[in-house]
């Protein structure tokens, strides 16, 4: 069953009716604002923290789902009803309704009652301001005469403080009104010197800024009585709940159709200008007037919608497909790649899942994400680096998480994630093929922000590399921590409390547990390593990087190959974990993953034969599960993994982050069927036609399907952020399709399925765009590549003094 249809002409997701088995969610916003918004206009604006700047409130987990947004109501001032145009939050039947979800936008339209109403809610480049400009039109045969009232509510900025400090809440806000504008401005009197504001084009017949004024005493948002009486409060809000509401009268003739914009946006004064007149309590508007009155006008809102536009065109262009299959072409072309945009935005903070107010930059989340958006925006990539680099600690080991806005490691959580360092690796080697940017690594940067600790990027990296070597267990295998990639293998936590976090509760020395997966990071890592050292000549790097991952490989061979698979891990009891020997949890799929793209196994079949065992044991129709048997029970050595109930999340869900793992995994050997067959397992768009199963946004990842021991088998959860957006791109892109960057040009080297005939690709490298087409001329993988004409040795192609290039990629 599907919600809707995709538009790929317009490059649009259209919703089809406004009960989707969950809110379906797009984001607004590319570079300081941002906001959440649901098909049916929920959702929330932040300006760049999702805590500590929030505009507006939003209640998670609500009954109904999905209440608080950007609602405008429709009120017939004849027949004394009305209703709400996105559906939400009224719920009145409507005789049409359609969402578009689109690239940094959404347009909700509808018609009841022979109203027609659209409104597209977007920002535009470079401002702190949202639009919501609504299209009425007169559909009767007779006058309409409407009210229109906006709402809002404002969020006292620190949205975790504003959920939970009301001693002090319901005192402090406070409101302006001027000239028709509302402007929210708690706290504004002392240490703030933001304040938001929310106007509209039109003159207003009144106001209101005071929640239950609006509502009226214990109502709803579905039952406003100032929109059942038909006539704003004017109230103004002094403590409890401000909100922003304007109430606009029209009459529209038959066949008359009227466009009223609504401005939302956010202000910073300078601290010495707060005030006009300066002794005076009254917020200095003298910054913000131009660009409300700019915004106001339909014509710039037209010319800032059409630049939006360009900047994804832009962006888009960067890789471009056309393969036999429709899922392929619309995720890599467009649903991916933005979701990838959104990644890199917000990391993992704001979400319908992730509240705002709890995680801030993963350390290892982000230079995945990292992998995902390189080739779209390789400065901002650079700058990311730096930053995350910038908290690593002199040790070489990394905070968990940093903050967006101090871009300070995150105390509370610490350290002694075992992986994280290497992570780094992984993306400063894929910015320098991108980019070819060496210059980067002699960036001096500091060791946990401190002034004087700077060391030249490439310092950290061996430090990254060192970490590793520093901590090995008892097998010789990298000990892990408090987790690795899957952050509930605790197997130092031994936690017992009922609240303790997982993350960080330590009741081992941790010079036991070990990690195989940690253990393939580390080799492919070290590849990575090497493989730089010797396009910058440093020989004696060189071989020392290829002397460790021979090590570990080793290491890896001998005590971390289980007979058929990779083993996961070894617990705190040197006992094995994922291997099987072990009643539950026998087989994971990390370590597969991880070690065949490390090239551990590739030639001497093990590769082949622990994907035999993920096909056997993990794979499901609806994506390849984390691992088999799920856990039954609570084991207090294991940690979070045994603490989520059969088939879901990291106890045997699919975690669909390792799923293109074993997707490169495949094309590595060379198995094109197979790997498609994978990607599109969990394929967002090919997913849509099971949407009463999988339930969540067809045009985008979730980062987890329900596996197949849990009850609800196929359902995705926590959609939009998750590393499962860049690695599931990487997969397709560099590996299946196969054209990926590397230091000496863009190599072609497909990977896909037989029966396809070949596809065409135009990919923008270092400035220069490659229109690649691919022919298969035999079932193999071998590539013949023609360069402007002219055959060439190899699949990489020279870095040529051109605007464009042509290439024939023949596969035999
Ligand atoms: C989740 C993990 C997540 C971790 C981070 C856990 O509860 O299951 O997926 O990585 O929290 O805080
Ligand atoms: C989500 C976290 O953001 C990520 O860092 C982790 O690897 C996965 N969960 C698996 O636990």
């Amino acid at each position: 069953m599907k919600y809707g249809y995709f538009d790929d002409t317009k490059r649009e997701y259209v919703i089809t009716q406004p009960d989707t088995p969950l809110p379906w969610l797009n984001y607004m916003g590319s570079q300081a604002y941002f906001g959440l918004i649901s098909n049916t206009a929920g959702g929330y604006s932040f300006y760049r923290d999702a805590r500590l700047r929030r505009l507006t409130r939003y209640r998670y987990n609500n009954a109904p789902l999905d209440m608080g947004g950007r609602y405008i109501y429709l009120r017939d001032d004849n027949k004394a009803t009305f209703w709400s145009p996105s559906w939400q939050p009224t719920r009145n039947k409507l005789d049409h309704y359609t969402c578009r979800q689109g690239l940094g936008y959404t347009t909700i339209s509808s018609t009841y009652a022979q109203i027609e109403a659209s409104t597209r809610y977007f920002v535009p480049l470079d401002e702190t301001l949202e639009i919501w400009e609504l299209n009425l039109s007169n559909q009767r045969n007779e006058t309409a005469a409407l009210s229109i009232f906006s709402s809002i509510e404002f969020c006292l900025w620190d949205a975790q403080d504003d959920a939970t400090n009301y001693q002090r809440n319901f005192n402090t806000g406070q409101v302006e009104i001027e000239a028709g504008i509302i402007y929210h401005k708690t706290e504004y009197r002392e240490r703030r010197n933001h304040f938001a504001y929310f106007a509209c084009s039109e003159a207003l017949t009144g106001f209101d800024t005071q929640r239950e004024a609006f509502l009226g005493p214990y109502r709803a948002w579905d039952n406003p009585q100032v929109v059942e009486q038909g006539q704003a409060g004017n109230s103004e809000a002094h403590g409890w709940s401000p909100i922003g509401s304007h109430h606009v009268k029209v009459k529209l003739e038959p066949g008359e159709t009227r466009r009223i914009i609504f401005l939302l946006g956010y202000y910073e004064n300078p601290p010495d200008q707060k005030f006009d007149p300066p002794n005076s309590q009254i917020i200095n508007k003298q910054g913000v007037k131009p660009i409300i009155t700019h915004y106001l006008n339909g014509d710039h809102v037209q010319t800032a919608f059409a630049a939006l536009a360009s900047y994804w065109d832009k962006l888009l262009a960067k890789f471009q497909v056309a393969t036999p299959n429709e899922h392929t072409n619309r995720m890599v072309n467009l649903w991916n790649a933005y979701q990838c945009m959104v990644t890199f935005n917000l990391s993992r903070s704001a979400s319908f899942f992730e509240s705002g107010i709890g995680r801030g930059m993963g350390y290892r989340d982000s230079n995945q994400d990292l992998l995902g958006f390189v080739h779209k925006i390789p400065d901002r990539a650079r700058e990311r680096i730096l930053d995350i680099a910038a908290t690593q600690l002199e040790s070489g080991g990394a905070y968990h998480q940093y903050q967006p806005l101090t871009k300070k490691g995150n105390d509370a959580i610490g350290s002694n994630f075992n992986d994280d360092p290497l992570w780094l690796v992984l993306s400063v080697t894929a910015y320098l093929k991108e980019s070819g940017d060496g210059n980067i690594l002699d960036e001096m940067v500091p060791y946990d922000n401190q002034a004087g600790s700077e060391q030249p990027l490439y310092e950290h990296l061996q430090r990254s590399m060192q970490y590793t070597l520093e901590r090995l267990g008892p097998h010789g295998l990298p000990l892990i921590g408090r987790a690795d990639w899957n952050d509930c293998l605790n197997l130092n936590a031994f936690s017992a409390q009922p609240g303790e976090s997982f993350q960080t509760t330590t009741n081992k020395e941790g010079k036991v547990a070990e990690s195989v997966f940690i253990a393939g990071l580390f080799v492919l890592a070290a590849n990575e390593m090497a493989a730089l050292a010797r396009v910058r000549n440093l020989d004696a790097e060189v071989r020392h990087y290829q002397d460790v991952a021979k090590t570990m490989q080793s290491t890896i061979m001998e005590h971390g190959w289980d007979g058929s698979w990779f083993l996961r891990a070894y617990d705190d009891f040197s006992d094995k974990v994922g291997s099987k020997s072990c009643a539950e949890g026998q087989i994971f799929i990390e370590p597969q993953g991880m070690c065949i793209m490390a090239g551990i196994g590739l030639e001497s079949g093990e590769a082949q034969q622990a994907l035999q065992a993920v096909n056997e044991h993990l794979a499901t129709p609806h994506g390849i599960v984390l691992h088999q048997p799920a856990y039954s029970k609570y084991y207090l050595h294991l940690g979070e993994i045994s603490s989520y109930p059969p088939g879901y999340k990291e106890n045997a869900g699919i975690f669909c982050h390792t799923n293109p793992w074993i997707m490169i995994a495949e094309a590595l050997l060379g198995n094109g069927n197979m790997a498609h067959d994978y990607y599109l397992r969990i394929n967002p768009s090919a997913r849509e036609v099971i949407g009463d199963i999988h339930r969540s946004e067809p045009y985008v990842y979730p980062q987890m399907i329900a596996g197949r021991d849990a009850a609800t088998f196929g359902e995705a959860k926590n959609s939009w952020l998750t590393g499962t957006a860049a690695w599931n791109y990487v997969a397709i892109t560099h590996w299946i399709l196969g054209i990926r960057p590397t230091y000496k040009g863009l190599q072609v080297a497909p990977v896909i399925p037989q029966e396809w005939p070949g596809f065409e690709a135009s990919r923008i490298f270092r400035g220069v765009t490659y229109k690649i087409s691919v022919k298969r001329g035999g079932p193999g993988n071998k590539v013949s590549l023609t360069v402007e004409g002219q055959a060439i040795e190899g699949n990489v192609i020279p870095l040529l003094d051109k605007s464009e290039v042509i290439v024939e990629a023949m596969l035999w």
